[in-house]
């Protein structure tokens, strides 16, 4: 018991001494370039920003191309790049040397670093890198000059698993999770490209027996919009006022809170009426398909930073259909925003995973 108590002091104090000698570790004249890339390495790896800049050039030039492509050309910022970096725990990053020249004035090492972090859901971000670095000699010391790194391989993992998700793949999973229902925007407008590469995703959800029976009604005119929103307030009041007998008082309370909602949930720029054909092949199925059409629109506006909504107590369909001189055949879905949010809201409380789940079958009543 003592023998292995005083065998973890001695570790102990080797560790302490150890982390001592890798922070105070810095460039100084007469290291060869290897030496010098070991100490540039080690000081990223213990976030050590002195250590590191110990092995950077003094001139403001620099090149430095980040893992996502993005171009940083002062010492400056290169410094600003590693200090936000160095706040952010739960990372490491080992580094596999390939290759390493040392010229007179100039050299350069080629390596690679595996890069992982925890993300906020407990899972892991990966990112494997070649990244180069120029190394000038300043003062007898090798110092860098440039750093470019050419990411090879980026993906994620859940939580206690091994299976990996590429970017695109984690996108994906984040767009359709973070589409939310938005009751307020901002009047910044929606680029025309934007509407259609929107509807055009819509149009490619599936529907029965490739029927398409939709049609979008897209409306962008503020002069039409208001004239919307002060007849919703009456639809609205009219329902409201059925079975009940209010007075005047709650009356005007009632309508002045839905004139605020209707002012927030009518302040988008873009508004789309989805629609369906009640004389399409396989009317029974028009609801499935209009409904999906609008669960692909939120989620390709939601990819180019819009918020929306599936409207329906607001804008009931007679009054839609009279206000938009809309067809008799065909049958509103919803009314949603594509806008700009206000401010995104927070995502409501979704039922577990476990709680909705069935795997195969549902047990019998006596199981
Ligand atoms: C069939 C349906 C009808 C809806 N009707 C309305 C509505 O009339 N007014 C409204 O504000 N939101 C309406 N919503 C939006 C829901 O309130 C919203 O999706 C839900 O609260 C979950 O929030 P999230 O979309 O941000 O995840 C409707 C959604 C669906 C699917």
């Amino acid at each position: 018991m003592k023998k292995i108590s005083i065998g973890l002091a001695i570790l102990l104090v080797s560790l302490i001494f150890h982390s001592l000698l890798m922070a105070a570790e810095e460039n100084e004249p007469g290291l060869s370039l290897k030496e010098t890339f070991q100490i540039y390495v080690r000081s990223i790896q213990s976030s050590d920003l002195k250590g590191l800049f110990s092995t950077v050039t003094e001139n403001q030039k620099f090149f430095f191309l980040t893992s996502t492509g993005v171009l940083i050309d002062t010492r400056n910022g290169y410094l600003k790049f590693h200090e936000d970096w160095f706040k952010e725990k739960d990372w490491e990053m080992p580094v596999e040397l390939l290759e390493a020249y040392e010229g007179k004035e100039y050299g350069y090492t080629v390596a690679i670093f595996h890069y992982r972090s925890k993300t906020l859901q407990g899972g892991m971000y990966i990112l494997d890198s070649y990244f180069t670095l120029v190394f000038h000699k300043e003062e007898g010391m090798w110092k860098v000059v440039a750093d470019v790194c050419t990411p090879i391989n980026r993906y994620y993992t859940e939580a206690n698993s091994e299976i990996k998700y590429t970017s695109d793949q984690a996108y994906l999973f984040d767009i359709i999770k973070s589409r939310r229902t938005v009751r307020k925007f901002k009047s910044k407008a929606v680029p025309k490209e934007h509407i259609l590469k929107i509807l055009d995703a819509a149009r490619f959800a599936p529907t029965a027996g490739n029927q398409q029976p939709w049609k979008f009604l897209v409306i962008q005119d503020r002069e039409k919009l208001d004239k919307l929103q002060n007849e919703a307030l009456f639809w609205y009041l009219d329902e409201y006022k059925k079975g009940r007998k209010p007075s005047g008082e709650e009356l005007a309370k009632t309508r002045e809170s839905l004139r605020k909602v209707l002012d927030n949930v009518l302040s988008a720029p873009v508004y789309v009426a989805v629609l369906v054909d009640s004389k399409a092949k396989y009317p029974d199925y028009i609801l499935y398909d209009g409904t999906l059409a609008a669960g692909y629109l939120m989620v390709a506006a939601r990819a180019l930073g819009y918020g929306t909504g599936f409207f329906t107590s607001f804008f009931p369909e007679a009054k839609i259909r009279e206000f938009f001189n809309m067809p008799d055949q065909y049958k509103l879905i919803c009314f949603t925003p594509i806008g700009i949010p206000d401010e995104w809201p927070d995502t409501p409380t979704k039922k577990k995973l476990e709680d909705i789940i069935i795997f195969e079958s549902f047990r019998k009543a006596n199981d």
